[in-house]
Parts: C-alpha cells; structure tokens; sequence
C-alpha cells in the first residue's frame, strides 16, 4: 500500500477555474519527492488539497489507505507554510510547537517531551519562551519545522522551506531534512535543494504533471526544464556524467 496516492485529483479554489487537473501520483512510506514549477503553477494549492484544507474538486486522494476529507484532520500529514509567519501564533515559542500535541490530547509529559524533541532536532533549543514575532526569519521557518515534527506525521509537506534562509542555515536546514523520518514532498525553486534531498521529482505546469521520475533525469533534461520556465541546476550542467 503507498502511503499517499493520488487518482485523477483535480485542484481548485472556490469561485476559481481549476488549476491542476487529472493529478495521478503515488508516493511510499519514507520516499523523497521535490516538487517544481512555474510561479502559480498549483504548488501551494495541491499541498492544501493533500493536507485536506482545500477541498479536491474531483479524483481520489488516500493517505495509508483511508480518503483524505477536508475538515477532518489527519495527524499523519503536517503542512509547513511557504511563509513561516502565518503558520505561528501562540505568545512563546514553546506554546507554538506544543499546540498540536496538547490539541490531540496527550498527556502533559508527552507534551513536554514531544516539544522538546522538536525543539532540538531544530536547533532551537534555549528560545523556548521567545515571542514568536521576536524570531528571525530563519528561527521561524526552523519553528514552523518544528511545529509540525511535533506532530510525527508520516507524510511531512515543505513549501518552499529554504526561501529567506542564509546560506548556513540552508546548509542546516538541508542537514535536517535529510536526517527526517517521514515521507518528504517538497516544493521549491531551490532545484540545488532538491537535488541533494529528493532521488524522485515531479514537474508541474500549465494544469498537469509535466515529468515525474528520477530527480537527475528530470531536472537534467534541458528541453523539458527551459520549455516549462526552468533551468537545469547549475551542478548537473557542470557535472553532467555524475
Ligand atoms: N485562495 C486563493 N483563491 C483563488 N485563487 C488562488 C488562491 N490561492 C492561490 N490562487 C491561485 O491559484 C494558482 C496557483 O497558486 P499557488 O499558490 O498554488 O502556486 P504555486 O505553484 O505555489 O506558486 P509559487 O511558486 O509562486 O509559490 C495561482 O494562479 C494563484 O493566483
Ligand atoms: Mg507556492
């Protein structure tokens, strides 16, 4: 059984034309996948869809065999934002991460070592009381990482996770993700990014998946990537037998 699959999904918003239609993708426990494309080519608003915030207008989306339904929620997937800020809004740090675990209910010790857990796997230890508006960018994309590690999901999704970030804290982050248990998807500019994290890509464009497979294979193809506003990333132009 794939941990997530997805059977001729078509994503829209309310009042809106759809902008991804006849989606039909699968993804195992565990895998890595970068998802690229255009500006406003549905990246954002597929995560949405499989998170179950917005609602698929048509097709099947299962994750570990049972139906994603928007309004149910699903602690197995955890969604971070493309921007930090609008995922964080509890006074201190510490509250942020520990919301969603107090909302499920665990016990208070639990809690606090979920937390902390999180905290540390995102080198945030020692901010724990800071005010969440008083984080730098790069703390706070680390704490929306945070916020949803907590959670243990199976499925993580990361929108856009390096935007903002220095190059040390790219580095870091990358060093992160890489050690991560659950199923990674993915979605960024930063094809360097996708490179060293994701051995499968998928391409979006104009509506439909354009390439799906093997991350050299897709982001390698100079055709397929300058014909959908792409370019091939500059260490597989360099390096081209590797
Ligand atoms: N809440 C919304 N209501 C209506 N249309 C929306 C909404 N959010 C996004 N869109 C539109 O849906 C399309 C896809 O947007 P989306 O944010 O999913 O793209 P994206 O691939 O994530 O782009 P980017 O690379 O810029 O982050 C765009 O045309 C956008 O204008
Ligand atoms: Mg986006």
């Amino acid at each position: 059984m794939n941990l997530l699959s997805l059977e001729e999904v078509t994503v829209a918003h309310p009042g809106h034309a759809p902008m991804l239609r006849g989606l039909t993708l699968a993804m195992d426990e565990g895998e890595r996948i970068g998802l690229i494309g255009p500006n406003g080519a549905g990246k954002t608003s597929l995560f949405q869809t499989i998170a179950g915030v917005l609602p698929a207008r048509a097709g099947q989306i299962r994750l570990n065999g049972a139906s994603v339904t928007p309004g149910r929620f699903r602690p197995d997937v955890a969604l971070v934002f493309q921007q930090a800020e609008d995922q964080l809004f509890c006074p201190t740090l510490a509250e942020d991460v520990a919301f969603g675990p107090r909302n499920l209910g665990l016990p208070g010790s639990e809690v606090a070592t979920r937390t902390a857990d999180a905290l540390a796997a995102c080198g945030l230890t020692g901010l724990e009381d800071r005010p969440v508006h008083q984080l730098s960018g790069g703390e706070k994309r680390r704490a929306a990482i945070a916020g949803a590690l907590v959670m243990q999901p199976a499925l993580l999704l990361l929108d856009e996770p390096s935007g903002g970030l220095d190059l040390r804290n790219r580095r870091r982050l990358i060093a992160l993700l890489s050690e991560l248990p659950p199923a990674l998807l993915i979605a960024s500019h930063d094809l360097e990014l996708l490179l060293e994290l994701c051995p499968r890509v998928v391409l979006i464009d104009a509506g439909r998946i354009r390439a799906d497979g093997p991350a050299r294979d897709v982001l390698g193809d100079a055709a397929l990537m300058t014909g959908h506003g792409q370019e091939v990333p500059q260490s597989l132009t360099q390096h081209p037998q590797r």
